[in-house]
């Protein structure tokens, strides 16, 4: 156990006296960008079967790569303006969030029905149920990991109030809890058990166990989630958290919402926050939607296994069944994990020069 000095290690003052994780598509690029998926848009096809070539995202792309490269290997989290929103339905919109995912890594699945882009929102889900997810509810949620290496989240529409996003460094938290109290530093290091949510595939157990913190080759890996914890409780087999877990718990959430390390920000139409899962934390506050469907708080989301991705420890197997580096890894399987759903890994891993796991 040690302090980790790297840029994802980061205060709010950091955040605001260095702007290189802040991205913005100009004028001519968005107006490109939209021509573009106009073209390629057909309402007919499945979006498995756009290939990443299809698309012009002209000098955009290197504005959207340079974010995408700080995210993964800086900051942990970038921020692009501008994309296109006006002047795309709700379905462009989504075409041309995937079309960023296609040129970026693998795609991933995000719940039981194994869906590789979720709409983030809010459909009455409870949260806090065996099987609450978050994205499809209005709720406030704990802050947490996404199931891959990279999050992206587009924004069609706001809510009408709320839905402020929340993000905390991982890293930054560890150092304080360490500096704080090592004796709790120390149990972070050890198992805890998260529940799946009741989104288990066949081969899997409805829970997998992970320290918070692990290092390794002089990379620190994080990873958090409440309410899984707290749900896991409820499974069998799941050891029943000690006294000394719970404080870490809650030491650690102090640590996170603590005004000097916690950034929040109103994601607007049109922008794209890109956050690494394992150094970055996130959550989001609770919302009121407006009455009008059109209008109502939607993002786009896609979880990515970028093809430059380095080794995780052999503990986050059961997390994201693969940890080798470049590997096609994390993602919820779920229960729809098809031949269309393989095909599209197998064919998409070989474009990005990446190994997929046999199994
Ligand atoms: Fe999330």
């Amino acid at each position: 156990m040690n302090l980790f000095n790297s840029p994802s290690a980061w205060e709010i003052e950091d955040l605001k006296s260095d702007n290189n994780w802040c991205f913005e598509v100009a004028d001519t690029d968005r107006k490109q960008l939209t021509n573009s998926i106009k073209t390629v848009f057909d309402k007919d096809r499945d979006l498995f079967d756009y290939s990443p070539d299809e698309f012009d995202f002209g000098s955009s792309w290197k504005i959207i790569e340079s974010a995408i490269k700080e995210a993964h290997h800086g900051k942990g989290l970038s921020i692009v303006k501008g994309l296109p929103r006006e002047d795309l339905n709700h379905k462009e919109f989504r075409l041309l969030s995937w079309a960023i995912g296609l040129r970026t890594g693998v795609a991933r699945p995000q719940g039981l029905a194994s869906q590789y882009i979720s709409a983030v929102r809010d459909i009455g889900t409870d949260y806090r149920a065996a099987n609450g997810r978050g994205y499809s509810s209005n709720a406030e949620l704990d802050f947490h990991v996404d199931v891959a290496d990279l999050t992206i989240l587009t924004c069609y529409n706001q809510a009408k109030s709320g839905g402020q996003s929340l993000i905390s460094s991982g890293v930054t938290a560890h150092n304080y809890l360490f500096k704080e109290r090592p004796d709790l530093a120390e149990a972070a290091y050890q198992f805890f058990y998260f529940s799946r949510q009741e989104e288990q595939a066949a081969d899997e157990k409805p829970f997998y166990s992970l320290p918070l913190f692990e290092e390794m080759n002089g990379n620190l890996f994080c990873n958090w989630n409440r309410n899984r914890v707290q749900s896991a409780q409820n499974l069998k087999g799941v050891p029943k958290l000690s006294k000394l877990q719970q404080e870490t718990m809650d030491a650690l959430d102090e640590i996170l919402i603590r005004p000097e390390l916690m950034y929040t920000m109103y994601l607007e139409p049109g922008d794209m926050q890109i956050i690494n899962n394992y150094r970055i934390f996130h959550s989001r506050t609770g919302y009121v939607d407006y009455e009008n469907d059109l209008q109502k708080r939607c993002l786009y989301r896609l979880w990515l296994a970028p093809p430059d991705s380095i080794e995780l420890p052999e503990s986050w197997r059961d997390f994201y069944r693969s940890v080798g580096s470049a590997m096609v890894r994390g993602g919820i399987i779920g229960q729809s994990y098809d031949k269309s759903c393989k095909d599209f890994d197998k064919t998409h891993s070989k474009f990005l020069n990446m190994k997929i796991d046999a199994s």
